[in-house]
Order: structure tokens, then sequence, then C-alpha cells
């Protein structure tokens, strides 16, 4: 059974990940509007894989026993800059999630909660890819510098990524 500390922490993560999918889905809707179709895919793939993060650790506390209690999710912003602006957010959010998962292991240690460690380790690795495909994307478009063209094509290559909703589904 979990630890009434670590139960509340982990529903704060949940928390925290639907919010991300929140704030992609805002950033997709920013692009749509900006007729950037491919940017706007992408942010939706992103938000389907933030739902499934959320989704494990729904998962997650009820296998040990816990209680999912669901919080208010704040209202993400809806406008930027420029894509940069949207890519520089985006960037610093993911480091900011990364050291909430780091924050989540050093309590799961304190509580000597092995599985909770086993499982947050997924995370650890998780969040070291998120990370590099968001900097990727913003180094790209720092060369860029706002030319239309060179935009254009890495709009339509962003276009590419799968966009997978059953991976919602393998976590329920
Ligand atoms: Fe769920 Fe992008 O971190």
């Amino acid at each position: 059974m979990l630890k009434q500390e670590l139960e509340k922490a982990l529903n704060e993560q949940l928390k925290w990940e639907l919010y991300s999918g929140y704030l992609y889905l805002a950033m997709s809707a920013y692009f749509e509007d900006q007729g950037l179709e491919g940017f706007a895919h992408w942010m939706k793939a992103q938000t389907a894989e933030e739902y499934m993060h959320a989704m494990k650790f729904y998962k997650y506390i009820f296998e040990r026993d816990g209680r999912v209690i669901l919080e208010e999710i704040p209202a993400p912003p809806y406008t930027w800059d420029s894509p940069e602006a949207v890519f520089e957010h985006a960037y610093k959010h993911e480091q900011e999630v990364t050291d909430r998962i780091n924050k989540l292991m050093s309590l799961a240690k304190k509580h000597e909660d092995y599985a909770t460690e086993n499982f947050l380790q997924w995370f650890v690795e998780e969040q070291v890819e998120e990370e590099a495909s968001f900097k990727a994307i913003l180094n790209k478009l720092k060369l860029i510098k706002g030319d239309p063209q060179a935009l254009f094509y890495l709009d339509n290559e962003l276009a590419q990524r799968p966009l997978d909703l059953n991976l919602l589904m393998t976590q329920v």
C-alpha cells in the first residue's frame, strides 16, 4: 500500500501530465490558427502521449491500492509570439516535468518504496527523450529565424509524426 505522502505526490503528478496534454493542445490550436498544420499535428500527437503518461499514474495508483483524486487543471495560455516562442515554452515545461519526476523519485527513496522507484524509472528515461525531442525542434527553429520557406519544410516534416491514439488504451 502507498504511503499517504507518496499517494498525494503521485496524484499531483497525474494532474501535471494532464496539464502537459492541455498545454500542448493549446499549442496545437495556436499552430492551427497560424496555418501550420504539421506543427499542430505534432502537438496533437504530444497531447496523446501526455494523456498516456497520466494514465500510467492512474493505473499505478490503483494497482498499489491507492486512491485517484483528480484536482483542478489550470488553463494554459492560448497565444505565443512565434513558433520558436512556443517551443521555448514547451522545452522549459519539459525541464520542469523532469524536475518533478526527480523529486518524486527522491520521495519514493525516502519511503523505501522500491515498487514506486521501479515505476518511476520509466519516466526518468522518458524525460530524457522528451527534452531531447523538444530541444531538437527548438534548435531548428533558431536556425530558421522565421524564414517562411524553411518553416514550410519543417511543417511538412512535423506532419509525419505518427499519432497513435491506441497509446491511451494500453494504459487502462
Ligand atoms: Fe509527460 Fe512530456 O512529460
